[in-house]
């Protein structure tokens, strides 16, 4: 029996598996399984009211999950396969484990040919949050995911470095589009294919679509284990050699402390792929702290900022 296979048949067992896309690797279970979702969270340690993404094959799965309205269709055709999950009203197929109990349902189409062809041979939805520890970094590699979850799954497919490294962007696109957590798919392509403007919801308004209990909950996601601080913009960079200091470009940057370089030519796909791998090897090298400097806010550089400043503690 191939891996691919082998995963499939842990997860109609109701089984963990560890699952490549482009943006960072998914902890999936059968997304119509309500006690194999619940194995998720508990593998995690993720708290059951913060709701999960469901993962399809192609578009054509989606009547099966949610109800999409025209802007939903368009962006579905527009954007999927892709780093755009859509927040849409749920059928009565999805359970409450998934959704945190709302009557919506954050649904995308994942672009990795390995977690596609997995979710066809396994025949169901597939529900997959980032296959970390909850309040970790994101893996963007296989063995990322071994390191954190190995003990809990049966599998995990390797399907290399993720190719974007941030997580999906996750809009609502009704009644008027926001984007609930900035990622892969910029803001600026989205307003693009709607042709009009897309709102960016801070944490209180995160906080309110998902009626967390208590808002800025999850202001500390995404923290590497040394405490990270944000550099000044035009501040220098401190010299403290027992600091990790992590660098957009690396311009300026003194001697002596280790540090990480993102896009040393200024490129924030570049920058966004590297990303969670470089707090991972500062948190590694056992520095004391990390001061990190924002990139330009455009593009990706939304969800990388985002990311930071979640690391910081200010999400
Ligand atoms: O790129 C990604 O999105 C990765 C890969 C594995 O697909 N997944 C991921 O899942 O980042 P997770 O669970 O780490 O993040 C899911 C986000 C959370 O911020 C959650 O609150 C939000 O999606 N979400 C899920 N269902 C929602 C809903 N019904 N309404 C609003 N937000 C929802
Ligand atoms: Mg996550």
């Amino acid at each position: 029996m191939d891996e691919l296979e082998q995963a499939a048949a842990a997860l109609r067992a109701g089984g963990l598996v560890g699952m490549p896309t482009e943006t960072v690797y998914g902890l999936a279970a059968d997304a119509l399984d309500a006690a194999a979702v619940l194995r998720v969270f508990a593998a995690k340690g993720r708290p059951t009211f913060d709701p999960l993404i469901v993962h399809l094959p192609d578009a054509g799965w989606l009547e099966r999950v949610a109800v999409p309205s025209p802007r939903a269709r368009l962006l579905a055709a527009a954007c999927w396969p892709g780093p755009l999950t859509l927040v849409l009203p749920r059928t009565a197929a999805v359970p409450d484990a998934v959704t945190a109990g709302l009557d919506t349902v954050a649904v995308r189409v994942p672009d990795h040919p390995l977690a596609r062809e997995l979710i066809r041979r396994c025949g169901r939805p597939l529900a997959a949050p980032s296959a970390n520890r909850f309040g970790c970094v994101s893996p963007t590699t296989a063995a990322h995911v071994r390191e954190q979850l190995g003990a809990a799954v049966a599998v995990v497919l390797d399907g290399g470095p993720c190719r974007i490294g941030v997580e999906s962007t996750v809009l609502r696109p009704d009644p008027l589009p926001v984007i609930l957590r900035p990622g892969g798919c910029t803001r600026e392509r989205l307003e693009e294919l709607l042709g009009e403007p897309v709102a960016l919801a801070g944490r209180e308004d995160r906080a309110a679509a998902l009626a967390l209990p208590a808002p800025g909950m999850l202001a500390s996601h995404y923290a590497p284990a040394a405490p990270l601080t944000l550099r000044e913009p035009g501040a220098p960079w401190p010299a403290d050699p027992a600091l990790g200091l992590l660098a957009f470009t690396g311009a300026g940057l003194p001697a002596g402390p280790r540090h990480e370089v993102l896009s040393a030519r200024g490129d924030l796909a570049e920058a966004a792929a590297a990303l969670f791998a470089a707090l991972r090897r500062l948190d590694a090298a056992g520095v004391r702290a990390i001061i990190a400097e924002e990139v330009p806010a455009h593009g990706l550089g939304l969800a990388i900022n985002d990311r930071l400043r979640r690391a910081a503690g200010k999400g």
